[in-house]
């Protein structure tokens, strides 16, 4: 089965190229501190051939939409993170961190001091800000002066030297779902016409500056980037994708990243734009390639075995099946994701899905 060889990222072997996929979960303790309740969830999920954590902020100022969404910008949540990672590492599995600023997406409800989102230009977000104070539509950010941008790639460096201090195996750039970096890469939201707007290298460069800094930390071969080309999130558009996104690709595929990975819209949209994206991406970048969005594994097997996709993530299928691997390799049935415990709450929806041999003793 395609999905069970193993497969080189950079300087890491994965045993399977089944990928967790990011998933907020909203579960850490106060100060954005990640707790053992998080490290026994992603510990259930080792077998994954690679987990990458949910979304997790790089400073107080990056726009977190919950006291319970985790951050690493300071030394206790690393050490709450820590306990995530040994976690993991004793039961044989291998973690991302994916570091993330959610840029234009956030409320000054959600920041300190009541400061202002920032964003690349004064365009608000479409919908709702999920605020302490209930949903808010999302308020005209702050556009980020020139000078400004130096200091929030210095933060994605500061997250990235916790990261390594707190033995994760590597670092996910967020580059996608109409967050700050995707921002910054869309003319949708993107109308500057300084050095970050305007042209593909402008748009592209605040992406770039930060994919470098990280590597400077970490070496390339131990950071990934996300990119989700055409989600339309939060009001996300490009007047044209296929050329940002292979423009993109290009530039990354001279970084020699651990791997590129994107999210596809779910495939009943999809069908027409993203096979064409992803073949134009897939073109552009020579390296590890992981696809994201509504995959089974009958199109997961298809997509490796076809060569389009090297491995694949899965998201909600690992919300419910701790051990997906071991249920795909068996053709065991899949539990059912319970949505109205996906963010926030306790160990309900969280550490409670049961595995395959739990489940097969309580039906014995
Ligand atoms: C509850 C939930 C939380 C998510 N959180 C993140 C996140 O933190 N970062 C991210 O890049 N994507 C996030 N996503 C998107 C998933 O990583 C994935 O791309 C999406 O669920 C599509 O894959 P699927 O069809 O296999 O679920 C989230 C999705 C869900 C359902």
């Amino acid at each position: 089965m395609p999905l069970f060889s193993s497969v080189r990222i950079g300087s890491l072997a994965l045993p399977n190229r089944i990928v967790m996929a990011p998933l907020t979960r909203r579960r850490a303790s106060a100060g954005k501190i990640p707790n053992e309740l998080n490290a026994l969830h992603y510990a259930q999920r080792a077998s994954a051939g690679l987990i990458i954590t949910e979304s997790v902020e790089v400073d107080p100022r990056s726009g977190g939409n919950a006291p319970t969404r985790p951050g690493i910008f300071n030394e206790s949540q690393a050490e709450g993170w820590r306990k995530v990672t040994e976690a993991i590492h004793a039961h044989g599995g291998r973690v991302y961190i994916q570091l993330s600023h959610l840029g234009r997406a956030s409320h000054p409800l959600m920041l300190v001091d009541d400061q202002e989102p920032v964003g690349p230009s004064p365009i608000a977000a479409e919908g709702m800000a999920f605020t302490p104070q209930g949903p808010k539509p999302f308020p005209v950010p702050h556009a980020l002066e020139e000078k400004e941008i130096p200091a929030i790639v210095a933060q994605f460096a500061h997250a990235a030297r916790l990261a390594k201090a707190a033995n994760f195996d590597g670092v996910e750039i967020h580059g996608a779902n109409g967050y700050l970096i995707d921002e910054f890469l869309r003319d949708g939201s993107n109308r500057r016409t300084d050095n970050y707007g305007g042209s593909l290298e402008n748009r592209a460069r605040f992406l770039l500056e930060v994919t470098e800094a990280v590597i400077a930390i970490w070496g390339s071969d131990r950071v990934g980037v996300r990119l989700s080309p055409l989600n339309t999130f939060n009001g996300m558009s490009d007047s044209n994708p296929r050329e940002i996104f292979a423009y993109a690709a290009q530039a990354l595929n001279r970084m020699n990243l651990a791997y590129l990975h994107l999210v596809e819209p779910a495939p009943a949209e999809a069908e027409k734009t993203a096979p064409e994206i992803t073949g134009l991406i897939r073109e552009a970048f020579k390296g590890p390639l992981i696809l994201a969005g509504g995959y089974t594994k009958e199109r997961a097997e298809q997509a490796v075995a076809s060569g389009i996709a090297d491995l694949i993530a899965f998201g909600e299928a690992y919300i419910a099946n701790p051990d997906l691997p071991e249920r795909f390799r068996t053709g065991a049935a899949l539990n059912a994701p319970d949505r109205s415990t996906f963010y926030g709450g306790d160990s309900k929806g969280y550490t409670d899905y049961p595995a395959l041999e739990a489940a097969m003793s309580e039906t014995a």
